[in-house]
C-alpha cells in the first residue's frame, strides 16, 4: 500500500484549476433547491416536517432541504443500526479499509463539485472550502491505513504453553454529531473512524449544512458500504440529539460542536437508563478561545500575516482560529499597526468570488451573536478595524480588530466564533504565556518567535492541544498534525493522530493453554 501523504491543495493561480471550479460551482447550482430523504437501512424515508439549507451569502437562495427526523425515525434507525453491527462488526479490517480507500478516490475525482457544496452552503472561499474537502479526504485514506495498523491488536507476551493475544474489537452503535464549520471534513471523518472500525452510526449533521452529509453518504453507498451502517438522520438536537445520547443502545457517543452543548451531552451520556449494560464512552471536540503570542525577537512580517489570517480565515469560524493576540511591549504598536494595515485590505464579498478573502457568517444566529460581541468590543477595547455589518443580502461581517483590550474582558475570554480578534500587552514573554494560558480552552496557540529559549518554554508551558512556532494556528493536517484540545475545547481526542481509532474500540485479551 502506498503510505500515506495528505491530499494537496488546489492552485488556484492556475488557470486550469479556476475555470475547473467555476465549471463545479455551475454544475451544483443547476442542483440548488433538491430535496433529500433520510436514510434509514438504506431506505429513503421522506418526512413531512424539512430542515432548509440557505446559501449564508445569498439568504433567500434555498441551497436543498432535507427530511427531519422525528424521535420514531431516530428509534427506526437505532434499530437498523444496531442489528447492522451483528454483522458488520465481524467484516474484516481489510474490506472495511477498502471500501474508505474507494470513497476517498470518488471524493477526488469530483473534489470540486464537493468544495462548491461547500462555497454555496457553508459560505466557504474556494480555498477553504478546498481545503476541507482536502481534509475529508485525507481522513478516509488516514483511518483506513490506521484500521491496518491496528487491526491485529498489540502485542503481548505469552509464557511456554499458553498463546495470549490482545486485540481492539468494536463497541457499537455510535451517534456521530457533527458541526457546520467543518461539514464535510469533521462529519466524514468523525462518521468513518466509527465505521472502520466495525461499529454502525447515526449520522446527525449540523442543520445548517446538512446537503452536503447526504452527498457523502451517498459517496459512502457508491464505495460499496452495506445498508444499515450509517443512518442519515438530520434532526433537532433537543428532540432526536436528546433522544440517541440517551437510548441505552447507544454504545459511544462522538460529538464536535460548541462547549455547552458538549458538557450537556456528557453529562445526560453519564446516566445509565433502563435497559442499558454499558458506560456510553463521549468522544467530544469543542470550542476553543485561541491565541498567537509575539515574543519582541521575532520576524514581524510573519506575526501580523498569522494574526490575520488565523483570525480572519472562513470569516474566524474555525475552532483553531485566532481570537486573541497577545504581544510584547517592545513590539505591540508595530504590530497593531500592519495588523490593522492587512486587516483593512480584506475583501469582504461573496465566497463565489475568488477575490473576495472574507465571506459570510453562517446565519441569523451567528450574526447576531458575533455583532454583540463587537457592540461589547467598543467598550472593553480600541476598534482599529472592522466593527461593521451587512445582513442586507448575506450574513457578512467585516474582519474587526480591538486593541489595547484588558485580560479580564469578556472579548479576551469567551468564544466568538466569528472575524473579531481582541490584541493586549504583555511586559515580557513569560507574562503573554501566562495571559495565553488564562482561558478555559486550550485548542490551539501559536508562538512567533526567533529565541529558542523561549520557543521551549513554551513547549512546556503553553497548554493548548496543538501548540504552532512560527507560523498560524489554524489549518492542521490529518497525519501531520493531530488536532484536538486540553479543558474545555474538548477530551484531547486527537482527530487524525495515531491512536484516534483506540478511542472507537475496546481491548480484548484471549489466553489459550496450549
Ligand atoms: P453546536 O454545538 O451548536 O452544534 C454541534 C452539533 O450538535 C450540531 O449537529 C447540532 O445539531 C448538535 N446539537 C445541538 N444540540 C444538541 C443536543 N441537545 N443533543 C445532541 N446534539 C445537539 O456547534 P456548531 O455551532 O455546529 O459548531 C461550532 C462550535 O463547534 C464552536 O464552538 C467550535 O469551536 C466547535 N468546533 C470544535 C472543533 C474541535 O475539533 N474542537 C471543530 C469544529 C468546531
Ligand atoms: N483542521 C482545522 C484547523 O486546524 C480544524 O484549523
Amino acid at each position: 500500500m502506498i503510505s500515506y501523504k495528505h491530499e494537496p491543495f488546489t492552485d488556484f493561480t492556475v488557470n486550469t484549476n479556476t475555470e475547473a471550479y467555476k465549471a463545479a460551482l455551475e454544475l451544483v447550482k443547476n442542483q440548488l433547491g433538491n430535496h433529500y430523504p433520510l436514510v434509514i437501512n438504506g431506505e429513503r424515508i421522506t418526512t413531512e416536517q424539512k430542515i432548509n439549507s440557505y446559501n449564508p451569502a445569498k439568504k433567500s437562495e434555498l441551497i436543498g432541504s432535507v427530511s427531519k427526523a422525528t424521535q420514531e425515525l431516530a428509534e427506526k434507525a437505532m434499530t437498523s443500526a444496531y442489528s447492522t453491527f451483528q454483522e458488520w462488526q465481524y467484516i474484516s479490517a481489510e474490506v472495511r479499509a477498502n471500501i474508505l480507500f474507494k470513497a476517498a478516490a470518488i471524493i477526488r475525482r469530483r473534489k470540486h463539485e464537493f468544495s462548491a457544496w461547500l462555497t454555496y452552503e457553508a459560505g466557504k472561499p474556494w480555498n477553504e472550502a478546498d481545503a476541507d474537502t482536502a481534509e475529508a479526504i485525507d481522513f478516509l485514506e488516514y483511518y483506513g491505513r490506521q484500521m491496518l495498523t491496528i487491526k491485529d491488536g498489540q502485542p503481548v507476551e505469552s509464557r511456554p504453553g499458553e498463546r495470549n493475544r490482545y486485540d481492539y474489537i468494536p463497541l457499537g452503535v455510535g451517534v456521530i454529531i457533527s458541526p457546520w464549520n467543518f461539514p464535510f471534513a469533521i462529519m466524514a471523518g468523525t462518521t468513518v473512524a466509527a465505521v472502520v472500525t466495525g461499529n454502525t452510526v447515526l449520522l446527525k449533521p449540523a442543520s445548517t449544512t446538512p446537503v452536503i452529509a447526504y452527498k457523502f453518504v451517498e459517496v459512502l453507498e457508491e464505495a460499496g458500504l452495506p445498508a444499515g451502517v450509517v443512518n442519515f438522520i438530520p434532526g433537532s438536537g433537543a428532540e432526536v440529539g436528546d433522544y440517541l445520547v440517551d437510548h441505552p443502545l447507544t454504545r459511544f457517543i462522538s460529538f464536535t460542536g460548541s462547549r455547552d452543548v458538549g458538557l450537556r451531552i456528557n453529562q445526560r451520556a453519564s446516566v445509565v437508563n433502563e435497559g442499558q449494560i454499558w458506560i456510553k464512552r463521549v468522544i467530544a471536540e469543542m470550542g476553543g478561545k485561541d491565541t498567537i503570542v509575539v515574543d519582541k525577537e521575532a520576524d514581524l512580517e510573519l506575526a501580523a500575516d498569522s494574526i490575520v489570517k488565523s483570525a480572519f480565515g472562513f470569516s474566524g469560524q474555525k475552532c483553531s482560529a485566532c481570537s486573541r493576540a497577545v504581544i510584547v511591549e517592545d513590539v505591540y504598536d508595530e504590530i497593531v499597526k500592519r495588523v490593522e494595515e492587512k486587516t483593512k485590505a480584506l475583501h469582504v464579498g461573496s465566497p463565489l468570488d475568488p477575490t473576495n478573502y472574507t465571506g459570510p457568517v453562517i446565519d441569523q444566529a451567528a450574526f447576531n451573536k458575533i455583532t454583540d460581541y463587537i457592540e461589547i468590543g467598543k467598550q472593553e477595547g480600541r476598534l482599529i478595524a472592522g466593527g461593521t455589518a451587512d445582513q442586507s443580502e448575506g450574513y457578512f461581517v467585516h474582519p474587526t480588530v480591538f486593541a489595547d483590550v484588558s485580560v479580564d474582558a469578556r472579548i479576551m475570554k469567551e468564544e466568538i466564533f466569528g472575524p473579531v480578534v481582541a490584541i493586549t500587552k504583555a511586559a515580557n514573554f513569560e507574562e503573554a504565556i501566562k495571559i495565553a494560558n488564562a482561558t478555559d480552552y486550550g485548542l490551539t496557540g501559536a508562538v512567533i518567535s526567533t529565541n529558542r529559549t523561549n520557543i521551549e518554554y513554551a513547549r512546556q508551558r503553553f497548554h493548548v492541544g496543538n501548540l504552532y512556532f512560527n507560523r498560524g494556528c489554524t489549518g492542521a493536517i490529518v497525519g501531520y498534525q493531530p488536532f484536538g484540545g486540553f479543558n474545555m475545547s474538548g477530551t484531547d481526542s486527537k482527530a487524525g493522530g495515531p491512536d484516534y481509532l483506540q478511542l472507537h474500540v475496546q481491548a480484548k485479551t484471549t489466553s489459550e493453554a496450549l
